[in-house]
């Protein structure tokens, strides 16, 4: 957040001041949130405060602006940009803002049956499996909804268990049955669920597997020498990062162990990263410390935001067991749990979330698509999406990059979270090398 690259004793001082400053700001901020908070809840108890449906165009909106923020956060931003152009000492990191990128053609196509805010897909041959989500912050998705990339259709809805969480999931696929472990149950921010799951994505049959020795929001899941891999996310209170990780030995949708074996500790916890297994190693991508909690009390679990780090981490383990740290993204990013694919060898990473706005603390959205190629450990930023997006669910068909569902910024020049869509986008992938 705050990353001094002056040194010496002048540099240092300013930076203190200026630490000081925004610990004041925050704490008027806070006061003034809380003031208002309450002044909001006695008049009318529908009115969401933190994390709010908005009625200006949609009931699928939901905002996520604090009462507190000032209303033009991007002239704010362009004062923080420029201070900084002008050589007064860079005092602000200014990860949160856009990178340059190339343009793409981005070819509309057609819509999601739902509009899902963190939900989560798998994609198996030329089909996106996309399952759950938040339809508003009051209302999830207990079903799946399949894209056809052939012919570009959606279609085949079933519904999940009963039981099943409906966001924050880990999720894998060996190429017929899904592995779907633990992840929030029910709307706002309310509490977790350690059971798990495998579809046959053949016959449409559901399954229990062992639960998770203890319940995890948004871990890095994946299958790696035949056993599923579940590292990190959240801990029971949606906000605590966790280090733990865990492997259940699986085959063929059954679990040939009746307990989750412990493994080497991930060297940094929290959710909503990707995750993957390219040539048998396993690498985690991004996410971050820290969400989103249930307010004390409520009785909705009302969702009360608290204080968010993203980070640009990578992190790989091999045949040594022992998690090497790689190059990290262009920019800190999470939510970013089903954005990203695996194409000739490189990662492709498609929007999330990044810094928060270091003036008017907003959430601030990426619009970018990211490449990471996994024999030269180099990045690359190798596109602009139509808007900024985050939890997109992304695919991979013939050519053609694939994303659909999440939430978009505000507008082209207001990267905070607004609406949550069911669109569908797909760009010709051109890698760079
Ligand atoms: C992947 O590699 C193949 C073979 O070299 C090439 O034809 C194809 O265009 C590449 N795909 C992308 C998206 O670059």
């Amino acid at each position: 957040m705050v990353r001094p690259s002056g040194s010496g004793k002048l540099g240092s001082a300013k930076l203190v001041l200026v630490c000081v400053g925004l610990l004041g700001f925050a704490l008027v901020a806070d006061f003034l949130w809380a003031s208002s908070s309450r002044f909001a809840s006695s008049f009318s108890s529908s009115i969401p405060s933190d994390w709010a449906s908005s009625h200006d165009s949609s009931q699928n909106t939901l905002i996520f602006p604090r009462k507190d923020e000032p209303k033009d956060s991007s002239k704010l931003g362009a004062a923080v940009v420029k201070s900084k152009d002008a050589g007064s000492g860079r005092v602000l990191s200014a990860t949160f803002a856009d990178l340059p990128a190339p343009g793409l053609n981005w070819e509309k196509m057609a819509a999601a049956p739902v509009p899902r805010l963190d939900g989560a897909a798998i994609q198996i041959k030329n089909l996106l499996y996309v399952f759950a989500g938040y339809g508003t912050i009051d209302s999830v998705h207990s079903h799946v909804d399949i894209y056809n990339f052939i012919d570009n259709t959606w279609g085949g809805r079933f519904d999940m268990p009963k039981k099943m969480a409906h966001s924050h999931l880990g999720m894998a696929t060996d190429g017929r049955y899904i592995y779907i472990v633990s992840g929030q149950y029910g709307p706002q921010c309310r509490g977790p669920t350690a059971s798990t799951f495998v579809l046959d994505t053949e016959t449409k049959q559901w399954r229990d597997l062992p639960p998770l020795p203890v319940p995890r929001y948004a871990p890095a899941t994946q299958l790696w020498r035949g056993r599923l891999h579940v590292m990190g996310g959240s801990k029971e209170n949606r906000h605590t990062p966790a280090l733990e990780h865990w492997s259940l030995a699986v085959k063929d949708g059954e679990a040939l162990e009746k307990e989750w074996r412990t493994e080497i500790p991930i060297p940094r916890g929290g959710p909503h990263r990707a995750c993957s297994v390219v040539e048998d190693r396993l690498y985690v991508f991004g996410g971050q410390e820290g969400d989103f909690m249930a307010k004390p009390g409520s009785p909705i679990f009302k969702c009360s935001r608290r204080n968010e780090v993203v980070y640009g981490d990578v992190y790989m383990l091999d045949d040594e067991m022992k998690w090497k740290e790689l190059p990290p993204l262009p920019k800190p990013d999470s939510h970013i749990e089903f954005a990203w694919v695996v194409v000739n060898n490189s990662i492709v990473i498609v929007g999330g979330t990044t810094d928060k706005h270091p003036v008017t603390k907003k959430m601030v959205l990426n619009g970018e698509v990211f490449q990471f190629n996994l024999d030269t450990l180099k990045w690359s930023v190798i596109g602009k999406l139509p808007y900024r997006v985050k939890t997109t669910l992304v695919g991979y068909w013939n050519g053609w990059l694939y994303f659909t569902s999440g939430q978009r910024d505000k507008g082209p020049d207001d990267p905070a979270p607004k609406k949550v869509l069911g669109d569908v986008w797909r760009t010709k992938l051109k890698l760079s090398l």
